[in-house]
């Protein structure tokens, strides 16, 4: 086990100006079956507990008929993988013009190393076309997540080690007609990881989207080889918005912290053993890292009871969330046990977001730390989401304090 952290990023630089184009990824995500915006959702009896004024919930336990936010990077990387051997973009507007539109390239095999999320999107978008896939996971993954990638078809190969042994075997898998769409980079491979970073503007753009221009306060980014963080980053710091940018890590994970710290990237080794375990990578993603070394504000570490914890208060909310998905709940309250709320600038005015990254992908250890199997929860959920849809003028005078401002202001919302 590390140590629980929390640091102050002495790199954090001005304004990037490689910010995210969200208009081609989520005009692709628009076109995919099952396309819709994951909900936002207030989350008042969490918000209490951290001291601040709101917490906002972004659930994406289930997006595009997976239970992860992967798909929206595995999907517009495979995408533009099959673009750039095409040469041109094609013209299409249904998955089945695509498949007509990319059957010149003939029968591909899609490969991924995954610790479970991405690996299950890569393997869903080559069903999805008609390809194969081939999926490669480390051998300490839990068989519900191994017959969750074999669901979609996937051949999978457990690899003997962690995760970034699996990431080291996938690229081999490289050939004409297989095509590696990897989350994470490496020497000579940046090109579809970048892609899966662009593909991650579509939760930022959803966001803005649903708080109707509101900034909020601080967001945190569960952080496993970074790609995500990145994304946040890539959004937040193209328009200069002060809203502070916290990376989350688990404590023996913690390779963005570490990097952070010592200015240049730097390999936490193995075994890493958190339950939250789409964050154990020993490395940061290449093309990701100069991203959050200028854009992040603070890395927190954590062990996993504040996982735990943060799934069982997230149930309370009517939330299903993952261990992986609890994370960024969890770094908040790291935040705040470490004494940290002042230096992170969380305070009663707050309004704090929180990306949900996943729901309940153990289901035998979701019951076994939130005492209710993730089904009792969804009809609260979904009580929860209609009163969202209201849309974002109900969610403005919920946050009344920037509604009583625009009007002290006689601002127009
Ligand atoms: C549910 C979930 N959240 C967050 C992450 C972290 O994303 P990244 O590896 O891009 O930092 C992952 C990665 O697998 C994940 O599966």
């Amino acid at each position: 086990m590390g140590t629980e952290e929390l640091i102050r990023n002495p790199a954090r630089g001005a304004v990037t100006n490689d910010g995210d184009s969200h208009a081609g990824p989520l005009a692709f995500h628009r076109k995919l079956p099952g396309y819709e915006p994951t909900p936002l959702v207030a989350a008042p009896s969490i918000a209490s507990a951290l001291g601040v004024h709101r917490v906002l919930v972004k659930v994406e336990s289930s997006r595009l008929g997976l239970p992860a936010f992967k798909m929206l990077g595995a999907s517009w990387a495979t995408y533009r993988s099959l673009v750039a051997r095409l040469g041109a973009e094609p013209e299409w507007e249904t998955l089945d013009e695509l498949r007509v539109a990319v059957a010149p390239l003939g029968k591909l095999t899609l490969a991924a190393a995954t610790d479970g999320n991405h690996g299950r999107a890569v393997a869903r978008m080559a069903k999805l076309l008609g390809y194969a896939s081939h999926i490669f996971v480390p051998d300490d993954m839990v068989a519900a997540r191994i017959d969750a990638i074999r669901s979609e078809g996937a051949e999978v190969t457990i690899v003997h080690g962690t995760y970034d042994d699996a990431v080291a075997t996938s690229a081999a898998a490289a050939g004409d007609t297989t095509l590696v769409i990897s989350d994470t980079s490496w020497p000579g491979y940046t090109e579809p990881p970048g892609w899966v970073i662009d593909g991650y503007a579509t939760i930022f753009a959803e966001v803005d989207d649903a708080l109707g221009g509101v900034e909020v306060d601080a967001v945190f980014l569960p952080t496993g080889v970074g790609a995500f963080a990145a994304a946040g980053v890539a959004h937040y710091r193209s328009s200069g918005s002060a809203t502070r940018l916290v990376s989350v890590e688990p404590s023996d994970a913690d390779c963005v912290l570490e990097s952070i710290r010592a200015g240049v990237m730097t390999e936490v080794p193995g075994p890493h053993r958190s339950c939250m375990v789409g964050l154990n990578c020993g490395n940061a993603s290449l093309i990701a890292w100069p991203r959050l070394q200028v854009g992040l504000d603070f890395c927190v570490a954590i062990d996993d009871h504040r996982a735990e914890d943060a799934m069982r208060r997230l149930a309370a909310e009517g939330i299903v969330a993952g261990e992986t998905g609890s994370a960024a709940l969890a770094g908040a309250f790291g935040v705040m046990a470490m004494g940290g709320s002042a230096e992170v600038g969380l305070d009663a005015d707050s309004d704090v977001l929180v990306i949900a990254t996943e729901g309940a992908t153990d289901p035998v250890n979701y019951q076994r730390v939130v005492g209710r199997t993730p089904e009792d929860h969804h009809h609260t959920l979904h009580k929860n989401t209609e009163f969202l849809k209201f849309g974002k003028v109900i969610l403005n005078l919920i946050l009344e304090k920037h509604f009583w401002h625009a009007v002290m202001m006689g601002q127009q919302l």
